[in-house]
C-alpha cells in the first residue's frame, strides 16, 4: 500500500492514532490525551485537553531552536513599491509589542478584533498579535463596501478595530478609514478602540478613542504567548453563504496548528527554510491558512505580495518575485493565470526571470480548468497541482499529496480526498452514487482537524446550513463526481454562491443591493460562465409597474447600488432588464434552471413551473455568455 493510501486509512479507520501522531507537529504547553471527543456530536472537539498558542509555534518556538535570523516574512509591494523583510526574531518581537498594544487597549482572552487591512505585513502581525493573546481576530477583505464592514462588525462585537487608512488599488487609492466611519454609523455594536495604521499614500484623520499604529505599537511592553485551549477560538472568518447574511466561520486553535502545520509537509511539500509564496489576500481564508499561519508554523518563508498578476505593472510580476525571493512553491488561483495568459500568452514576460527555484505551482479557490493547466505546465516545467477546499474546511478536502506520495496529474480532477475527509458523492435523497455519475459531493462526519466548529455565535445555523440536508454528512455546496481510480472532479456550486475571480460571493448580497433600488420591483442574480474570471454575475431586473426609469441611466444606478452596498468585488457589470421572471407556483424563482441555461446545459424546468413562456423567452438572453473553457 502506497504511503497515501496507508495514511488516509489510518486517519479514518483509526483517527485517534492519526491525529495525534499529528499533533507532534505543534509544542504544546499541554500535549493533549486524547484526539477527538464526540460526546457533543455533532459538535466535534478536536485535542479536547490539549493547550498551547499559536503564535508560540508560529514564532517563538524557531526562534528558541536557533532559527531567529530566517527570514520569516518578505513583503513585497508591487503597488506602493516597496520591499521589507522581517527574520523570525525580528517578527517575534513585533508580533509581542502589537501585542502587549491590544493588552494594554483592554483586549483579552476570547475577544474579539476586527481587522481591515490589505497586505501589508502589520496584517500578518495583528493576526499573530491576536493568537498570542488568545484574542480572536476576524479579518474583513478590503473590498467590501461599509454595509458588508458593518454586518461583521455588529456580528463579531469587536473590541478592537485595527484598520489601515488605505489600500492600494491600481490606479486607485482605497481609503479604509472613511469605509470604517460609514460601517461604524451603520452598525450597533461600537469597538472601544480603533488602530489605524497610517500609510503615506491617505493618511487618516484620527477622532477620540482612535489610535495611530505607530503612537501605540513600537513602545508597547512586548506580550509573552498566553496558553489556550485547544478548542479555543482563534478566528471568525465571515464567509458568503446563500442568504445576504455572512457566515462566520469559527476556527479553534489546537486542531487548526495540527492540520495546517501537517498539510503543510504532506500536501504542499515544504519544510523548514523553504521560500514559500500564496498569491491571494489575507481577507481570504487562503491567505489566513496559507500566508499566514501554515508557512510560519513549519518555519519557512512566507512572501506577502501587495499587487495584481498585471498591470503591476506588467504580465511578469508573478515572475519577478518568484525569481527575486527564490519562491520555491507558488500558491495562486487559477483566474490570475488565465489573465497573465491573456496577456502574455507566449510568456514573453516569463522568460525574462529565472524561474529556477520553483519546483510547483499550486491552484485552487476555483476548478482549474485543462486549458489553464495545460498553458501553466507548458510554460513553467513544474507540476500544476489542482486542490480543492473552502473556507469552511480551512485546507484541502482534495488535493495531490505531494510530500505524502505524489501522484500522477488528471487535468480537470484535484486528485484525491485527502486523511481524514471521508468524502462521498450523493444524489439528493443521500444515496450513494458509483464513480462516474456527478452528485453532490459531502463529507461523513465527523470532519478532521481544522475545519469549522461552529458558526460564531449561531450553533443553530451551523447545523441548519451544512449538517441538516443529510444525516451524518457535511454539505458542501459542492458537485462532483469520482472516477474509478478514485480521482475527485468538482463542477461547481449547487446553490447560489458564486464566485468571481475567486472571489466567493452570494448572489443574495447582490440581490439585496438591486432591490434597493426604487424602480426595481423583483430580481435575481446568476453567476454565468466568464472566460477570465470563471464567473460573473449577471442580474435580471424586473421594474415596478410605471417606474420612471431611463435605460442608461438605471443600469448605471444598479451597477452604483452593488458597489455601494457589496463593494467593488461584486464585479457586477450586466444588469438586464426583463419583463417577467421565470418562477414555481408558490413564486420561488427559478434561479437553478436559469444558471444552467446560462452554463449552457439545458436543464428541464420543474413540473411545478408557474409559465414555461417566460422562460422560453429569457432563453436567447441567457445562452448568450461565452462558454467556460
Ligand atoms: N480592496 C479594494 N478593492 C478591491 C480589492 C481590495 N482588496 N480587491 C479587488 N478590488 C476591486 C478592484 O479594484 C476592482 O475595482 P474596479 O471595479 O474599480 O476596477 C473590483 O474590486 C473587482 O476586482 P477583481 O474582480 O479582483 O478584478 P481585478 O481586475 O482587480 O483583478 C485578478 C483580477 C484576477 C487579478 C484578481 O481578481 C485576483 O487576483 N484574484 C484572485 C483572488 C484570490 O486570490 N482568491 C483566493 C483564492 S486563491
Ligand atoms: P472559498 O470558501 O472562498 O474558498 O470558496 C470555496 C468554493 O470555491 C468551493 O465550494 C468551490 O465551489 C470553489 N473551489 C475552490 N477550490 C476549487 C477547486 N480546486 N476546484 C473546484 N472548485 C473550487
Amino acid at each position: 500500500m502506497g504511503a497515501y493510501s496507508e495514511a488516509y486509512r489510518l486517519s479514518l479507520g483509526d483517527p485517534e492514532r492519526f491525529w495525534l501522531d499529528a499533533a507532534r507537529l505543534i509544542d504544546w504547553s499541554s500535549f493533549p490525551t486524547r484526539a477527538l471527543d464526540d460526546s457533543g456530536a455533532p459538535f466535534y472537539r478536536w485535542f479536547p485537553d490539549g493547550e498551547l498558542n499559536t503564535s508560540y509555534n508560529a514564532l517563538d518556538r524557531h526562534v528558541e531552536r536557533g532559527h531567529g535570523d530566517r527570514d520569516a516574512l518578505i513583503w513585497d509591494s508591487a503597488m506602493v513599491p516597496a520591499r521589507r523583510r522581517y527574520t523570525y526574531r525580528e517578527l517575534r518581537d513585533e508580533v509581542a509589542r502589537a501585542a502587549g498594544a491590544l493588552a494594554s487597549l483592554g483586549v483579552g482572552k476570547g475577544d474579539r478584533v476586527v481587522v481591515s487591512m490589505p497586505m501589508v505585513p502589520e496584517a500578518v502581525i495583528t493576526m499573530l498579535a491576536c493568537s498570542r493573546i488568545g484574542a480572536v481576530h476576524s479579518v474583513v477583505f478590503g473590498g467590501f463596501a461599509a454595509k458588508e464592514l458593518a454586518v461583521r462588525i455588529d456580528d463579531a462585537r469587536p473590541k478592537v478595530v485595527v484598520a489601515a487608512s488605505c489600500g492600494l488599488e491600481p490606479g486607485r487609492v482605497v481609503r479604509y478609514k472613511p469605509i470604517l466611519d460609514e460601517a461604524l454609523e451603520l452598525s450597533s455594536h461600537r469597538p472601544d478602540h480603533v488602530v489605524v495604521l497610517q500609510r503615506d499614500q491617505a493618511r487618516a484623520e484620527l477622532r477620540h478613542g482612535e489610535y495611530d499604529w505607530q503612537d501605540v505599537v513600537p513602545g508597547a511592553a512586548p506580550a509573552d504567548p498566553v496558553p489556550v485551549a485547544s478548542t479555543d477560538p482563534l478566528y471568525i472568518l465571515y464567509t458568503s453563504g446563500t442568504t445576504g447574511k455572512p457566515k462566520g466561520v469559527l476556527r479553534t486553535a489546537g486542531d487548526h496548528a495540527v492540520a495546517l502545520a501537517w498539510s503543510m509537509g504532506a500536501v504542499y511539500d515544504v519544510r523548514e527554510g523553504d521560500v514559500w509564496w500564496t498569491a491571494s489576500d489575507v481577507g481570504w481564508v487562503v491567505g489566513h491558512s496559507y500566508i499566514v499561519y501554515a508557512p510560519l508554523l513549519v518555519g519557512a518563508t512566507t512572501v506577502v505580495y501587495e499587487g495584481k498578476p498585471i498591470g503591476t505593472p506588467d504580465a511578469g510580476a508573478f515572475w519577478r518575485v518568484v525569481s527575486e525571493y527564490g519562491v520555491r512553491r507558488l500558491f495562486a488561483a487559477p483566474t490570475a493565470l488565465r489573465v497573465i495568459k491573456k496577456v502574455d500568452p507566449r510568456g514573453a514576460e516569463l522568460a525574462k526571470y529565472d524561474l529556477g527555484s520553483l519546483t510547483g505551482l499550486f491552484m485552487a479557490g476555483e476548478r482549474l480548468d485543462p486549458e489553464t493547466y495545460q498553458w501553466a505546465s507548458d510554460m513553467l516545467g513544474v507540476p500544476v497541482i489542482d486542490h480543492w477546499w473552502q473556507t469552511e474546511t480551512g485546507w484541502a478536502i482534495a488535493a495531490n499529496p505531494r510530500g505524502l506520495e505524489p501522484m500522477p496529474v488528471k487535468p480537470g480532477s484535484a486528485t484525491v480526498p485527502m486523511p481524514g475527509w471521508d468524502v462521498r458523492i450523493v444524489d439528493s435523497e443521500g444515496e450513494e452514487l458509483p464513480a462516474g455519475q456527478e452528485g453532490e459531493i459531502v463529507i461523513r462526519l465527523p470532519l478532521p482537524p481544522g475545519a469549522l466548529a461552529t458558526l460564531w455565535g449561531d450553533d443553530e445555523r451551523f447545523v441548519e446550513s451544512y449538517l441538516s440536508r443529510h444525516e451524518g454528512f457535511y454539505t458542501t455546496g459542492d458537485s462532483g463526481s469520482f472516477d474509478e481510480d478514485g480521482y475527485l472532479s468538482v463542477m461547481g456550486r449547487v446553490d447560489d454562491v458564486i464566485n468571481v475571480a475567486g472571489h466567493r460571493l452570494s448572489t443574495g448580497a447582490i440581490e439585496a443591493a438591486l432591490a434597493s433600488h426604487p424602480a426595481v420591483a423583483e430580481c435575481a442574480v446568476i453567476g454565468v460562465p466568464d472566460p477570465v474570471k470563471g464567473q460573473v454575475p449577471h442580474g435580471l431586473v424586473v421594474l415596478k409597474s410605471g417606474a420612471d426609469a431611463d435605460a442608461a441611466d438605471l443600469g448605471a444606478e444598479l451597477v452604483a447600488a452593488v458597489r455601494r452596498d457589496v463593494g467593488p468585488v461584486a464585479a457586477v457589470r450586466d444588469v438586464t432588464v426583463v419583463p417577467a421572471l421565470p418562477k414555481t407556483r408558490s413564486g420561488k424563482i427559478l434561479r437553478k434552471t436559469m444558471r444552467a441555461l446560462a452554463a449552457g446545459r439545458d436543464e428541464q424546468p420543474p413540473p411545478t413551473i408557474e409559465d414555461p413562456a417566460v422562460l422560453e423567452s429569457l432563453k436567447p438572453l441567457l445562452r448568450r455568455t461565452e462558454p467556460h473553457p
